[in-house]
């Protein structure tokens, strides 16, 4: 059972210095950020600590720096996001150094938000002795350690991970929903259970796929991944994504799924361009006509339909992963289509991680047409795989 933040007391969280790790790395173009999804998604937690009298100091982190401190990679920006959508000042310290004065000012009801803590080395480090070195500086700008940030949860970082070990941990709300739907996921879904996959590497999914395949009654591949499956089967893929070392294991895994009765769907046509750019002309073939000069960019129209016509008869649907590049509109059906049908689902109906989440927002729609939206894509697949989550672990009740 993890101990959330509803097992404590309200009383106890005032005048309470309270240091609270959220996920806070949105996509960003030219340091404007392009879908907030992630710091909406921490407002309940920081909104019901201020609220409650806590003194909150915040830690997260922005794409991977390892520990240089590019300045691209700052959270500047998403102080002043953070300041506008709760509407009080957000202190924003630029080191860990200068943040501790910033935070013995700090009153109830106020805010400070650390820069990105992967300047610091430490947090990532494989070297327990030199996370747990960051971890003890941390843990003294709370009295409480409260987790929220989901999408990080698979990651045995300093501030998700160690810090827990030190002070009293509970799981915030995001966190604790988050659990929640990847237990009705994993724990007697309702039947039939589909999971749509995309993304580029089939190596980033194997492991998922594998265990998928025990568990889900129908499994439907896209994205660039489509293309190790289709050569595993024989077909030419002309200029196509691939992953050659994958194919003998890719293999396995339809044989796999056949043996087990899952309903494996790899797409019967495709949309290939002459080149990976917005200005590629788009093409329809069927699947085994990609010609040689040719890439694979997205599913194909009849695929589409055929996913959709599929995912809206499961009673339980996972979906991670773009179907193709849904960044350029000629290439965007495949996503849409299949976003539209998860719409549709009369049952469980879960987009699963961050950039997931965005491509539907950036398609025009709109979070409240999903059952859940999982605000990570990593940390949600991992659950799925069956994998224990450090950042889960150790939150649950000694
Ligand atoms: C994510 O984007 O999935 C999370 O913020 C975790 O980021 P990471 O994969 O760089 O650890």
């Amino acid at each position: 059972m993890l101990n959330t933040l509803t097992d404590l007391e309200v009383s106890k969280l005032s005048g309470t210095s309270v240091l609270l790790r959220c996920d806070l790395n949105v996509p960003l173009k030219e340091g404007v950020i392009t879908d907030d999804g992630r710091i909406q998604a921490s407002l309940p937690t920081i909104k019901y600590l201020l609220e409650h009298g806590a003194k909150v100091t915040i830690m997260a982190h922005l794409g991977r720096p390892k520990g240089e401190r590019k300045p691209e990679l700052s959270l500047a920006p998403i102080a002043v996001r953070l300041s506008e959508l709760l509407g009080v000042n957000v202190v924003f310290s630029s080191s860990i150094t200068d943040a501790k004065a910033h935070q013995s000012e700090l009153k109830p009801g106020e805010v400070l938000l650390l820069e990105n803590i992967r300047y610091e080395a430490d947090e990532t480090s494989k070297e327990e002795s030199e996370r747990q070195r960051l971890a003890k500086i941390l843990a003294t700008y709370g009295e409480i350690f409260v987790s929220d940030g989901f999408g990080a949860v698979h990651r045995k970082h300093a501030s998700v991970y160690d810090v827990a070990i030190l002070l009293p941990s509970y799981a915030g709300f995001l966190v604790a929903a988050e659990v929640k739907v990847l237990k009705q996921l994993t724990e007697n879904p309702n039947r039939p259970y589909g999971v749509a996959l995309g993304g580029a590497k089939v190596s980033d999914k194997l492991a998922v796929i594998e265990n998928l395949i025990e568990k889900v009654d129908e499994l439907f591949i896209g994205g660039g991944m489509v293309f190790t499956f289709l050569k595993a089967q024989g077909n030419e893929i002309g200029k196509s994504l691939v992953e050659n070392d994958q194919l003998e294991v890719v293999s396995k895994l339809i044989a796999r799924a056949k043996e087990k009765g899952v309903k494996l769907h790899l797409p019967t046509d495709i949309v290939v361009g002459p080149e990976f750019s917005p200005n590629a002309a788009a093409t329809v073939v069927p699947v085994d006509q990609i010609p040689a000069n040719q890439l694979g960019l997205d599913i194909g129209p009849d695929t589409a339909t055929q996913y959709a016509t599929g995912i809206k008869q499961c009673a339980t649907v996972f979906w991670n992963g773009p179907m193709g590049v849904f960044e350029f509109p000629q290439f965007a059906n495949g996503t849409k289509v299949l976003a539209k049908a998860l719409t549709e689902v009369k049952g469980l109906n879960v987009v699963g991680g961050g950039d997931s989440a965005a491509a539907v927002r950036t398609l025009g729609f709109s979070d409240s047409e999903f059952g859940y939206i999982s605000t990570g894509g990593g940390a949600s697949l991992e659950y799925l795989e069956g994998k224990e989550l450090p950042g889960i672990k150790v939150l649950e009740h000694k």
